[in-house]
């Protein structure tokens, strides 16, 4: 018998369509039921936005986004004052989370919207070596406020931290998430946002794994220069969190 390409073809499609439908039906039955009981009961009583509820079904790293969720539901619980801010947004991915958890904080947003400086790239070793100025310069500030889709709370803070951060020397933090990947952005960021958090306000900082050197160094170096202790939360990369004492 003879078999036509075809038929070869159309076999081949039948049996991708078929992979695909298992995979969906074994989804369906086995996938693992991750949400927080926190989370279920908001979104229940729909306390949750839509698209927060889109946000998180699209987020990968689920331990980063609900860790993120707990601290800024407990800032509200709290009433920690100050505004939000991240150091190292990229393309926007974690502040649209951030944003849409609390649309009602001032969001400060940090980043060169260029991709990493030479002076700071001089340092480091490990993964963060293999870094140039071209890496993560794939976005500009219009990309990143499409991303997030946010309201007039989202302020962008574009240049070189720590010399961008020189005007809001009086402003105060309640949550700051500080995503640089290198060591004197990291080492920067800890000493400007440090002093201005709220009592009860949270540091978070990613990447704090054997990877990446610099932000290791910078953090354990850091820490030992305040009486808070650090908790490391087992997210993907590892993010380090910083709860400013209220005493
Ligand atoms: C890993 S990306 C941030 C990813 C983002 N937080 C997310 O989860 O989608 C690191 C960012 O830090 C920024 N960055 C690093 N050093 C900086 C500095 N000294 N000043 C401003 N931005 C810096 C880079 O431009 C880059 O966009």
């Amino acid at each position: 018998m003879k078999i036509t390409v075809f038929q070869v073809l159309n076999y081949s499609l039948i049996l991708f369509a078929a992979v695909l439908f298992i995979r969906y039906i074994w989804d369906l039955i086995f996938n693992p039921d991750y949400q927080p009981a926190a989370w279920k009961e908001a979104k229940n009583k729909g306390k949750l936005a839509g698209i927060l509820l889109r946000i998180e079904k699209n987020y990968r790293d689920k331990v980063r986004f609900f860790n993120f969720w707990f601290q800024v539901e407990r800032l509200r619980k709290e009433q920690v004052p100050g505004a939000f801010a991240e150091l190292g947004v990229y393309q926007g991915e974690s502040a649209r989370a951030l944003h849409h958890m609390d649309p009602d904080r001032r969001f400060y947003l940090f980043d060169t919207f260029e991709g990493f400086k030479d002076q700071d790239l001089a340092f480091e070793k490990g993964e963060a070596a293999s870094y140039t100025p071209g890496s993560f310069a794939d976005t500009n500030i219009n990309k990143v406020l499409s991303t997030i889709g946010g309201n007039r709370n989202i302020l962008i803070q574009p240049g070189y931290f720590p010399q961008s951060a020189l005007k809001l020397v009086q402003e105060r933090f309640a949550l700051v998430n500080i995503d640089a990947d290198l060591y004197n952005p990291t080492k920067a960021g800890l000493e400007f946002f440090y002093p201005r958090l709220s009592p009860g306000g949270v540091i978070l900082v990613h990447d704090y794994n054997y990877k990446w050197e610099g932000v290791l160094k910078a953090v354990d170096d850091f820490c030992k220069t305040i009486p808070e202790a650090m908790v490391i939360i087992p997210d993907r990369e590892g993010t380090v969190m910083i709860i400013r004492s209220k005493f």
